[in-house]
């Protein structure tokens, strides 16, 4: 795969300037982009360009764990021009945008979760449901979930909130220039990038599902192993959202264009678009081991069900004694917890502005011990024992999304997972923006049955109940759980991963891993994982990387256990910081580059 370096960056530019000359106002966008690229290669370290001065480093290098190395370089060039963990992660989010069209987004949305000057912060730049949609409006006319609907299509997409997000996030805390952070996105949109077999993969399977009903071949047909693509109509978006800002993409031309690509087909208005708004959110947190959990807050589930699953793990450490990890007792154990979290997940979780959450009391200590304490060794895994349910499987959940984790040398940290939901969204590319719209539509329950009861899935796994109900302007549930770990206040470890509703027990067992186990973070992540919910019921499923053995899978079956291999458990992209050095690590699942940067 080639890695561009500095000098392949002035090349181009030299191209970007010449084609300039012309005068026409994309080229212009495209040049003015393109300073902005040389800055970012050419600026000493703490240059002119910094708003503020950096206060003394904390440690002796920043960090990168990246899901590609396009974003990885990124982080590394925003570092050199002396950017903070801020700017890094916003230009690998616009990058990955360009490098991982599955999941990297503009059309998409996701969490941030912020460790700046020693205070935690949240980011929620979720999407939105559009202001027609309406609780019923994936059902047929009989009332029941009508096939792909929330899937597929322009009637799939929610309105975006990653480019707001990142805006606010660079804004607020960013040291660079807003242009700055787009020169890498720019330059991989004009002059293309590598692709990754295993990015075609994911489109070639995708492409069956959106053929003859999007047009997503119009644009990603090109999109082969070891080709460059090239994505002139987002390198166009990009420099207008760079020159423009932030806002461009909901009040300027992308809006029109977006709004223009959903008339007549779906329900994003101009009106949905300029109302949208990222906001800032208190994050969860919670004290384990010693450390300050910080994490994400409704509307996602995860960091409620991660705080419950360390909490109950810890109350229940005598049961634990002597067992080993993933041994057949210890996986049961573990799925009891589960069976509580998803239960507590799918009775009250939605968005927190539209339906209280109850987040106080479903982490409280004496709560969760009360929890734990119904949980027994010798109990038969029985999931309908524990009310009330979630729907579905996970074996057919969606394993797409993207995390990556950035540190830098002043002790600041962001933890970021952004989606389009399933590979490639919905299939949707906005035509002349070129950029795919998601389909977290379909991270609403589609049917729902009343408080407390199971609604129908559209996604099998990702089905939940009345506060999860579609209604306009409502952000969905979501499973992302970007979090950060402070040690005394300070930065001890970045972690998060795709997975849907694996998220949370991927980011649990790599915690325990490195907590309980005491394991570096390399063999942390390469550890067999497994996977449980609530339903379906006495479920387990492991994954092609670390299979379940014979042995275990047969004590399992004893146990009471259906043991189930799914495609996908998680890519996980962490940090950990002990003392001064982070050690960044990529899952070896995926195609993730760990650096350390100085
Ligand atoms: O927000 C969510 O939970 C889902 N839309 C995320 C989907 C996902 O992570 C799929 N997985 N890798």
């Amino acid at each position: 795969m080639s890695v561009p370096t500095h000098g392949a960056f002035r090349a181009p530019f030299a191209r970007a300037l010449a084609s300039a000359r012309f005068s026409c106002r994309n080229r212009r966008v495209l040049a003015s982009a393109w300073f902005a690229a040389l800055a970012v290669n050419v600026a000493a370290p703490l240059s002119a360009a910094a708003k503020t001065p950096a206060p003394k480093p904390a440690l002796d290098a920043s960090a990168v764990a990246a899901p590609d190395s396009y974003s990885a370089d990124t982080a590394q060039q925003i570092f050199a021009a002396g950017g903070n963990a801020v700017d890094a992660a916003v230009a690998m989010a616009f990058t990955l945008a360009v490098t991982r069209p599955d999941a990297g987004n503009l059309g998409g949305g996701g969490f941030m979760t912020l460790l700046v000057d020693g205070k935690p912060y949240f980011l929620d730049y979720r999407e939105r449901a559009p202001q027609q949609a309406t609780r019923d409006m994936y059902l047929d006319d009989k009332g029941n979930v009508a096939p792909g609907m929330s899937t597929v299509g322009h009637r799939a997409a929610a309105v975006p909130g990653t480019v707001d997000g990142m805006w606010e996030a660079q804004r607020r805390f960013g040291k660079l220039k807003w242009k700055q952070v787009l020169a890498p996105a720019i330059h991989y949109a004009t002059d293309g990038f590598q692709v990754d077999p295993r990015l075609q993969q994911r489109r070639d399977a995708a492409a069956k599902s959106f053929a003859g009903k999007t047009n997503f071949d119009a644009y990603f047909a090109n999109l082969k192993a070891g080709a460059m693509l090239r994505q002139p109509e987002l390198a166009q978006t990009l420099g207008r959202i760079a020159s423009d800002g932030g806002r461009e993409f909901y009040e300027g031309r992308t809006a029109q264009m977006i709004a223009a690509q959903m008339y007549g087909h779906g329900l994003i208005t101009s009106q949905d678009l300029s109302q949208y708004k990222a906001l800032w959110r208190e994050p969860l947190a919670a004290d384990w081991h010693g450390y300050r959990v910080i994490t994400a807050p409704p509307p996602s589930s995860g960091g409620l069900g991660l705080i419950q699953m360390l909490k109950m793990r810890a109350d229940l450490q005598p049961a634990f004694d002597g067992l080993a990890l993933n041994s057949a007792p210890y996986i049961h154990l573990i799925a009891q917890i589960e069976d509580r979290v998803f239960a507590d997940r799918q009775r009250h979780i939605g968005d927190p502005d539209a339906s209280p959450v109850p987040v106080a009391k479903l982490i409280d200590d004496a709560y969760l011990a009360q929890r734990a304490a119904e949980v027994k060794a010798d109990e038969a895994p029985a999931g309908a024992t524990v009310k009330p349910g979630v729907d579905g499987g996970a074996a057919t959940e969606k394993a797409q999304t993207t995390h990556f984790s950035v540190v830098d040398k002043w002790g600041n940290a962001v933890s970021n997972t952004y989606t389009l939901n399933g590979d490639f969204g919905s299939g949707v590319v906005v035509d002349g923006g070129g950029f795919l719209l998601n389909d977290a539509m379909d991270d609403f329950v589609i049917k729902p049955a009343g408080a407390g009861a199971t609604g129908a899935a559209s996604t099998p796994g990702a089905a939940d109940a009345e506060p999860d109900a579609i209604a306009p302007g409502r952000r969905p549930i979501s499973s992302m759980t970007p979090t950060l770990l402070l040690k005394d206040g300070k930065i001890a470890l970045a972690i998060g991963t795709p997975g849907g509703s694996r998220i949370l027990t991927t980011i649990f067992q790599v915690m325990t891993n490195l907590y309980d186990f005491d394991m570096s973070p390399t063999d942390a992540l390469a550890a067999m994982r497994f996977h449980h919910q609530l339903l379906p019921q006495k479920t387990i499923y492991f994954e092609p990387y670390r299979p379940a053995p014979d042995e275990l899978a047969t004590q399992l079956k004893a146990l009471g256990f259906t043991v189930e291999q799914q495609s996908f458990n998680g890519d996980v992209q962490m940090i950990r910081v002990d003392g001064t050095t982070p050690e960044p690590a990529s899952d070896p699942r995926g195609g993730g580059v760990a650096r350390v940067i100085r």
